[in-house]
């Protein structure tokens, strides 16, 4: 596995990180062979939310972790707050991460999360009460590290100066399908096409200049819940090109996609969700691909877009 060091944060962890979105539907015995396959490839960061399975995912990631034979501290275990479905609305007010986090923990079964994030902004978010909420976590050491998800520069900026703490992930979408984080600076200025809409306020530069380690989300999805563009035949090109430099590097085209993200300078980790064990062994098998930046070209290109 590839180990990386985040800034300001966790260090030796790997670049693959198993989701946990998808545990809810797993009995507690396919999610320890879950957990237990992620950690004999390499992976050490495991990803979770309070809005997946309204806590289910937690929940049975911890009926499940006992069974697997690995200590708490074999692992970091990530959670997001922020997004509360059955109210229909976002809320980062300090009662609500406050609450949202002690509900992790006794769902979870642990005292500490590694790493807390903000899910998606909550449009009436105050700067102030988000850092009376991290400073209060911190001193009662239950949260180490703090970050955001699908969250704007700007907004990053204006928690910052209210934060004590470094923010010091971002988790965003990306993928070969859904690769708006990367393509709005190619086609810049350009009136001809969408792809120069930047969408992001250019999240990835401004998350790279203040060592903010993004993690890609659904790397092999089409869309949010579109399935999986890897053997789709609505994405003829893709896989054509993905068949070709995995079948050249002996790996799954799953592996080629992901290392795609891994190949990109900014040193990302890659969420994946399979809740396979055999995909899971696909997925890490991409730290092992070595593209250059012609393959990195070749594949961008084959997924739909063009150079202007
Ligand atoms: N921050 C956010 O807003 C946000 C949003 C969404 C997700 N996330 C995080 O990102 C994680 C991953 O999301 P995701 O599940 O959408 O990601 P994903 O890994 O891109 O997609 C999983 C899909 O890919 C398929 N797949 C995986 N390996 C395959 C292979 N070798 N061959 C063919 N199909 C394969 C899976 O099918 P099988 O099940 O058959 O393997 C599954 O349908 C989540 O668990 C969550 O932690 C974060």
């Amino acid at each position: 596995m590839k180990m990386i060091n985040i800034a300001n944060g966790p260090q030796q962890v790997s670049a693959i990180i198993q989701g946990c979105m998808r545990m809810p539907a797993l009995s507690k015995e396919d999610a320890a062979k879950v957990i237990r396959t992620a950690y004999d490839n390499g992976i050490n960061f495991f990803d979770h939310a309070t809005c997946y399975g309204a806590g289910e995912a937690e929940t049975r990631f911890a009926e499940a972790f006992p069974l697997t034979g690995l200590r708490r501290e074999d692992i970091y275990i990530q959670s997001k707050c922020g997004i509360c479905p059955e109210r229909q609305e976002f809320d980062w007010t300090k009662e609500n991460i406050l609450a949202s986090t002690d509900g992790i923990l006794q769902r979870l079964h642990t005292d500490h999360l590694d790493t807390l994030l903000l899910h998606r902004p909550d449009l009436l978010f105050d700067p102030e009460e988000v850092a009376a909420a991290f400073d209060q976590l911190e001193s009662a050491g239950k949260v180490r590290w703090f970050g955001v998800s699908n969250l704007m520069p700007m907004q990053i900026a204006l928690l910052k100066k209210y934060v004590k703490q470094p923010l010091v992930i971002d988790q965003v979408q990306l993928s070969l399908e859904q690769s708006q984080l990367i393509d709005q600076p190619l086609y810049m200025n350009n009136k001809t096409t969408d792809l120069s809409i930047n969408r992001d306020g250019s999240a990835l530069d401004y998350c790279r200049l203040h060592d903010i380690t993004v993690q890609a989300w659904s790397p092999l999805q089409i869309g949010m819940f579109g399935g999986t563009f890897i053997d789709n035949p609505d994405y003829p090109e893709l896989n054509r090109a993905l068949a070709e430099i995995a079948e050249r590097e002996q790996v799954s085209k799953a592996a080629v996609a992901i290392a795609w993200i891994l190949r990109h300078p900014a040193k990302m980790q890659a969420i994946i969700g399979t809740m396979n064990p055999s995909h899971i062994q696909d997925a890490c098998d991409a730290v092992k691909v070595t593209l250059s930046h012609h393959d990195w070209y070749a594949l961008y290109l084959a997924s739909g877009k063009f150079l202007p």
